[in-house]
């Protein structure tokens, strides 16, 4: 692999031990993937913050790369961490887990990284334009930046994100490179696909048939999906085809930017119809007759328009079953100045910032059963969080906080 004289330097240690170490990170993915060089980077976000996930090893990993004068040198956001970093004791956590989640964060703050702990970084300024290379861990926020922006980001790790943020750099190949953006698989969609549960049921049934292919959809309302509500909506279908398989770019027609590019269809490409989004409900909803005693939104971290939809569904209701709805702490107080977190506080549901039940020790909260219209949180709560789960429309949830037991439809 070339690599020019200055990145030759650092990873001989020009600049310290910590910056070799993740010199030889990003050379050595470069190598197996059979990279022909570099390429620079404009931002990272960086996944695994979680003490739930990184454990007693990950946080002795950080600290001593932390110690070994490692520090960012492109703008950086973080994942979601492990709790509510403000209100973790009125929710429940742990003490001690939160000692340890404040000392990852620590790790990650002396690296020049700010703790903005949230998976939609592009809500919260970190907003890569068309073409630009980044290198992006967390599968949703991946998704989003090579499909929605047009950015180029391979489905980064942990510790190779962080690497790439440390020197700048990341290795040229994957979707770095033009021929591994055209779409095997072109999917019809010959159903009505309206509400946020329906993208990520649709997204759950694609990302079944694609199984790290790039889908190429036809068929959705391109004239919605280029409206504001499109972001919710490509967030989720997106997040959705990551979680089931591990789809890191899809095209709709009309829609995202490279869609209408050149042979962005390979020739090959396979074709294949979703006439029915109900094996995608059915697919996620393994609760049985369990009720629901915490209804989520928010996973993907949601957006202000999201909150504000939710208190429109409540209609001055009060919550009866906890209604959490998880998003970035930027947009929690921007909430606040404008009022709307106000609004939806008094009808007792709660904005929890910085984290999400799939990341969050939940399970020592006491816990059993989820609502939730958000396919991937769905999709990975039984087995990250040990949760039942009820999978139904955003209309469904709210009813079902608002009245107690559960109102999803299944058919
Ligand atoms: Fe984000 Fe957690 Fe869902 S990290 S995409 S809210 S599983």
């Amino acid at each position: 692999m070339k690599l020019t004289p200055y990145e030759q330097a650092l990873l001989e240690g020009a600049e310290g031990r910590g910056v070799q170490k993740a010199m030889e990170i990003v050379v050595a993915l470069g190598r197996i993937y059979g990279a022909e060089d570099l390429v620079e980077v404009t931002s990272v976000q960086v996944a695994g913050v979680s003490y739930k996930n990184l454990g007693e090893a990950g946080l002795e990993f950080l600290s001593d790369w932390a110690a070994q004068g490692a520090r960012v040198r492109v703008p950086t956001t973080l994942n979601p961490a492990g709790l509510d970093l403000e209100s973790w004791r009125d929710l429940g956590f742990d003490a001690d887990f939160a000692a340890k989640q404040q000392r990852v964060l620590e790790a990650f703050v002396a690296m020049g990284i700010a703790p903005s702990c949230t998976c939609t970084p592009y809500l919260v300024g970190n907003l890569p334009a068309r073409g630009e290379h980044v290198a992006w861990a967390e599968s949703s926020a991946v998704s989003f930046a090579n499909s929605v922006l047009g950015a180029r980001t391979n489905r980064e790790g942990g510790p190779s994100a962080l690497a790439a943020a440390i020197v700048g750099r990341t290795a040229r190949y994957g979707l770095h490179l033009d021929a591994n953006r055209r779409a095997q698989l072109i999917v019809e969609v010959r159903c009505p696909v309206h509400s946020l549960s329906d993208f990520g049921a649709l997204g759950i049934l694609v990302g079944q048939q694609a199984r790290n292919r790039v889908p190429y959809l036809r068929g959705l309302d391109a004239t919605r999906l280029s409206q504001a509500i499109g972001i919710d909506l490509l967030k989720t279908l997106g997040a959705a085809m990551a979680a089931s398989g591990a789809v890191a770019l899809y095209h709709v027609e009309g829609v995202t930017p490279e869609s209408g590019a050149p042979d962005i269809i390979a020739p090959d490409a396979e074709h294949i119809t979703i006439k029915d989004l109900q094996p995608g409900y059915q697919a996620l909803n393994r609760a049985g007759e369990f009720t629901a005693d915490l209804v989520w939104f928010g996973c993907p971290h949601a957006s202000l328009a999201e909150l504000e939809e939710i208190v429109r569904l409540l209609n001055g209701r009060q919550c009866k079953v906890p209604l959490w709805v998880t998003m970035a702490r930027q947009l929690r107080d921007e909430a606040a100045r404008n009022g709307l977190l106000q609004r939806f506080e008094a009808l007792g549901g709660r904005v929890v910032a910085d984290t999400c039940l799939v990341v969050a020790p939940v399970e020592g909260l006491g816990f059993r059963c989820l609502a939730t219209p958000c396919a991937k949180g769905a999709y990975y709560a039984p087995t990250h969080s040990g949760m039942a789960v009820h999978f139904s429309s955003p209309e469904a949830c709210v009813e079902t906080a608002v009245t107690g037991s559960w109102a999803g439809v299944i058919t």
